[in-house]
């Protein structure tokens, strides 16, 4: 079945090369940055919306009037009826965390996309319960237990079970047990008791096999030709440059590659296809699970607290309360060094309001040394103290004067010389010392609470939802 769709899609490539480029959306911090939100504004303007690596450990939100969206593996572009959705070849998916993702979407719109719209690429790594009961192992790094490093580790070992395999595993029971005496055996190695059934992994398998056989597509073939068709591609990023399992602040990190060089292969295309990569950072940094981070803030009191509670910083995948701080010019710096941002969005400058002064990081101290770029291990990391340089800050606003000011941003066309001057300051300040430009202010969740730079690549009318 997969050979005879790849093959009626090889036809067709006498088309000449692409020339409509994909667009990058990527979090610049250590993730939750606001992905959603500038995918789903810029998802209009798109006919594809390709995730390409990571999985339901992302939680990317999505907020329209009184409707919020919290998606974990289906791609942001979601609310567009045209926008087609692929969960992409560098992904790690849980298919029945996805059926829920689904069901919640059929439930708000009676739409069933999978098949139609939404496509699973066949390269794609499979979640399964084992990956999940390993993953809750875990003492170190502080996951979010959904077994994306082991599902991960399994395909770097190249034992894995990808959306491809199931039609032939199904049907052959002793590679079935070979599996489920390896998971088992695993598992002993890191002390979690269960057992993985043969007949459960079998049926799981099956199960997975039929949800699903009307989505799985060779979707990097069919972005490919969709680009070729003069089609606009967003490539969403999950997670955040330093969660980078290269780049990042390693061990404390994702298992994927987060960054611009993983967009395109992660989705099966080349790197060529891209030309604008939009970098997403919050105006102070927020960051969920375990590690060093240098601009931390108590949560108990002060600004960090504010932050918190102003921001509703609780994970969206978890739960968990995010660890609020300063703005990191370093560690912006080191992003942007990674993936070359052609714009930065800039998100909850909003929570903001009501702090007396505002600080950005734009050095750490570590043994008397000033250093500019971030030390390569986690131990140094954490021996890292902020040089800071303080802002005047600006007071509260109201949530209905912020997006008064977003509205008139609009019909005005005055871009950011809405802001009141000590904003445009501040926001300036963070351009100059990031060095890429500034292309969207965020200044509340809802899709329409942003103020685009003036003829930039966000400035366009808010769009009215599908939903
Ligand atoms: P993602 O993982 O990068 O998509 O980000 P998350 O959805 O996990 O977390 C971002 C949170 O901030 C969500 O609750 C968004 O609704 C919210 N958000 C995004 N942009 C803004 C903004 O400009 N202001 C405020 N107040 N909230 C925002
Ligand atoms: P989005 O896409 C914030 C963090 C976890 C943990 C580390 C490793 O919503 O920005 P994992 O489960 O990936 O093995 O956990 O990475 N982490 C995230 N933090 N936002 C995310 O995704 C994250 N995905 C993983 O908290 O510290
Ligand atoms: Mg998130």
């Amino acid at each position: 079945m997969w050979i005879d769709s790849r093959q009626s899609i090889h036809r067709q490539f006498i088309l000449p090369e692409a020339t409509v480029p994909a667009s990058v959306v990527l979090g610049a911090q250590w993730g939750d940055e606001g992905k959603g939100k500038a995918i789903d504004q810029l998802a209009n303007h798109s006919t594809w919306t390709v995730r390409f690596q990571g999985g339901n450990n992302a939680g990317h939100t999505i907020v329209h009037g009184d409707t919020t969206l919290k998606l974990h593996q289906i791609p942001s572009g979601i609310s567009y009826e045209h926008c087609n959705l692929v969960l992409g070849d560098g992904m790690v998916i849980d298919p029945w965390v996805l059926e829920e993702e689904l069901d919640k979407w059929h439930d708000l719109t009676g739409e069933r996309p999978e098949g139609k719209r939404l496509f699973i690429s066949e390269r794609a790594s499979i979640i399964l319960p084992f990956h999940r009961l390993y993953d809750s192992a875990d003492r170190v790094v502080g996951t979010t237990g959904r077994g994306i490093g082991p599902t991960y580790r399994d395909r770097i070992e190249r034992v894995g079970i990808r959306f491809a395999d199931l039609a032939n595993l199904v049907a052959n029971e002793e590679a079935i047990q070979t599996q489920a005496e390896r998971m088992s055996k695993q598992l002993e190695t890191v002390g979690v008791s269960d057992d993985i059934e043969v007949d459960a992994l079998q049926s799981d398998l099956k199960w997975i096999l039929e949800r699903y056989s009307d989505a799985i597509r060779p979707t990097g073939l069919m972005i490919d030709m969709a680009l070729r068709n003069e089609e606009r591609v967003l490539l969403e990023g999950a997670q955040g440059a330093m969660l980078d399992i290269d780049q990042g602040t390693y061990p404390f990190v994702t298992s994927s590659v987060t960054s611009r060089a993983n967009a395109t292969h992660g989705a099966g295309i080349h790197p060529g296809h891209v030309d604008q990569c939009f970098g997403i950072t919050k105006a102070y940094t927020t960051r969920v699970g375990n590690g060093p981070f240098p601009s931390e803030l108590s949560l108990e009191e002060g600004p960090g607290m504010h932050m918190a509670q102003v921001g509703n910083e609780y994970g969206t995948t978890t739960g968990r309360p995010r660890r609020t701080g300063w703005l990191d010019m370093v560690a912006l710096r080191e992003s942007n060094r990674i993936n070359g941002y052609t714009g930065l969005v800039v998100t909850k400058l909003d929570v903001l309001g009501g702090l007396d002064e505002l600080r950005i990081c734009i050095g750490y101290e570590m043994d008397d040394r000033t250093l500019h770029v971030m030390p390569t291990t986690s131990e140094d990391l954490a021996r890292c103290t902020p040089i800071y340089e303080t802002h005047p800050g600006f007071p509260a606003i109201s949530m209905d004067e912020w997006i008064a000011m977003a509205d008139a941003s609009r019909s005005e066309d005055t871009g950011f010389d809405t802001f009141p001057e000590v904003i445009r300051k501040y926001i300036a300040r963070i351009e100059y010392l990031a060095g890429v430009p500034i292309v969207s202010v965020g200044v509340g969740p809802d899709r329409r609470a942003s103020v685009a730079s003036k003829g930039g690549p966000f400035d366009f009318p808010a769009d009215e939802a599908t939903f």
